[in-house]
């Protein structure tokens, strides 16, 4: 089957090395291929992917919510989290899926379930994550403006970050879903770690650099850090497992990610 990501810039997309280490492990000749598709190609993706036979293929910056106006069916995560980063085709219908919510909800598993997990930002990646994980979790969004969780179609409670002294203090995850602290930015965690539990849990969806400003501090006080690595993983096999109805080998994809990250950090 011939698989592919669309995204603008997609040249960095490190999807087709892992969806080929689960070929491999899996040993089947199909194929995934990173798709540059310019913003004024886009309104031919459907005549492009067509003329590519491609069967089905996952989406990223900047089209994840341009994607709901252009497939025939969406899934109801899809429709709930506002993008779609996996489409799927048969018999020349377009389904759209979300896999991005239910990828980090696997990567952090044995630590949810009735849990206050604090998640800072309000953008798209927050907006999956938190529709994955309110309905058994006590969720609450930090953000500078609270507005943006006001049109989310769930109820998600949100306080600034000047607001959020008592939210901390009563974590038992915190996962940060915003650029801040990476290259450009203020070397700053948005939060004061130091207020948090020493049992807390602090993720980042980031796993360039494999540990972010926000985990840096983190392990420095001891406490069980997570980078976004599994939850790459689990995404592309969330996919994988839509288009084929098979078990993706996630233990072959992740090790081919962290191989090739090593090779780029010796170079
Ligand atoms: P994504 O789709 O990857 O989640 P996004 O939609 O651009 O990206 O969202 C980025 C999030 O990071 C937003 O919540 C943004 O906060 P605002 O809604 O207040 O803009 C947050 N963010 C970005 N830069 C920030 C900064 N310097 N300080 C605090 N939050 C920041």
């Amino acid at each position: 089957m011939k698989f592919a990501v669309i995204g603008h810039p997609i040249k960095h997309s490190l999807s087709p090395l892992m969806h080929h280490a689960n070929f491999n492990a899996l040993q089947t000749d199909d194929e995934y291929a990173a798709l540059h598709i310019d913003p004024k190609h886009f309104h031919h993706l459907r005549d492009i992917i067509h003329e590519k036979a491609i069967d089905g293929f996952n989406i990223t910056i900047p089209y994840k919510v341009d994607m709901l106006q252009v497939v025939d069916v969406v899934d109801i995560k899809a429709q709930m989290i506002g993008a779609i980063n996996t489409v799927h085709i048969e018999d020349g219908i377009w389904y759209g899926y979300n896999t991005d919510g239910a990828g980090f909800k696997a990567s952090i598993e044995k630590y949810t379930g009735g849990k206050n997990i604090v998640v800072l930002g309000a953008g798209g990646a927050s907006r999956a994550i938190c529709y994955t994980l309110f309905k058994d979790n006590k969720v609450t969004v930090l953000n500078r403006n609270t507005n943006r969780v006001a049109d989310w179609p769930f109820q998600i409670d949100a306080y600034t970050y000047e607001e959020s002294d008592g939210v901390i203090q009563q974590a038992d995850i915190v996962i940060n879903t915003t650029p801040v602290g990476m290259e450009g930015f203020m070397p700053d965690t948005l939060i004061d770690i130091s207020q948090l539990k020493s049992s807390a849990v602090v993720c980042d969806i980031i796993y360039t650099p494999d540990k972010t400003p926000i985990l840096q501090s983190a392990a420095q006080r001891g406490l069980s850090v997570i980078n976004g690595l599994d939850m790459f993983v689990n995404q592309g096999a969330l996919s994988y497992g839509i288009w084929t109805g098979k078990k993706a080998n996630k233990a072959a994809m992740k090790q081919s990610v962290i191989n090739y990250l090593q090779r780029s950090t010796l170079c």
